[in-house]
């Protein structure tokens, strides 16, 4: 569990050596946006020490920069396995001294030393109510499968695909004139809301892991 600073009745928390998150990125980024935008108005109390990118190109980086926040391009290509290029990731935000890992639209796949080095202090968001539809595009899976009610899913990574403990959920109706991208723009509007909010949740501590359940009291 992620150490909370003591807070005492009255007293306000700010953000400390507990409160430092990693965002892990592959593409646009719009995500850690959303994390950025809830840290500068004071919705959450923590701060983005560090970005790193799989992919020099990715818009996200650009977004960090914006924001005054140091990024990092780890590329695979660099690397000779799965295992080199994950402890250089883990080098990295060990060396920020991050407490909290934020995978936002990160496509890689993560080992499992990765997680271990992390355990219960990487998050996830994905685009479909887990346990449905895990993987790549989830949200034209359930488009195509035709669900009635979609959403997002924050979640705890274990080594299991999109598998881990689900901190929280949001959903959205799937309407007949809904397309594939209409779908994925409304689910997208509940990951920002939700992600920030997860993440503050997570930080504040007071809450444990029952077999697969997150609980809070
Ligand atoms: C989001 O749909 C997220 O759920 C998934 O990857 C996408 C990333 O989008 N894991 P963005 O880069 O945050 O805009």
């Amino acid at each position: 569990m992620i150490e909370n600073e003591t807070s005492h009745a009255g007293q306000v928390t700010h953000a400390g050596d507990s409160r430092r998150l990693g965002v892990l990125i592959s593409g646009r980024g719009s995500n850690l946006q959303a994390m950025i935008a809830a840290v500068a108005d004071g919705r959450l109390d923590a701060a983005i020490v560090v970005v790193i990118s799989n992919r020099a190109g990715a818009g996200g980086l650009d977004r960090a920069r914006a924001a005054g926040i140091e990024t990092v391009v780890l590329e695979y290509g660099a690397f000779t396995s799965r295992e080199d290029y994950d402890a250089a990731l883990v080098a990295e935000l060990r060396r920020q001294e991050v407490s909290l890992v934020c995978l936002a639209g990160f496509m890689r796949l993560l080992s499992a030393s990765f997680v271990e080095a992390f355990p219960n202090r990487i998050l996830n968001i994905h685009p479909s109510l887990l346990p449905a539809f895990p993987g790549l595009h989830g949200q034209d899976q359930a488009w195509r499968y035709g669900v009635k009610v979609a959403g997002a899913t924050v979640h705890i990574v274990t080594p299991e695909l999109d598998g881990g403990p689900i901190v929280s959920q949001a959903t959205v109706a799937v309407e007949e004139n809904d397309t594939p991208a209409s779908l994925a723009a409304k689910i997208l509007v509940e990951e920002h809301r939700i992600y920030p909010e997860a993440i503050g949740v997570v930080l504040a501590g007071g809450w444990r892991i029952e077999g697969r359940r997150f609980l809070r009291s």
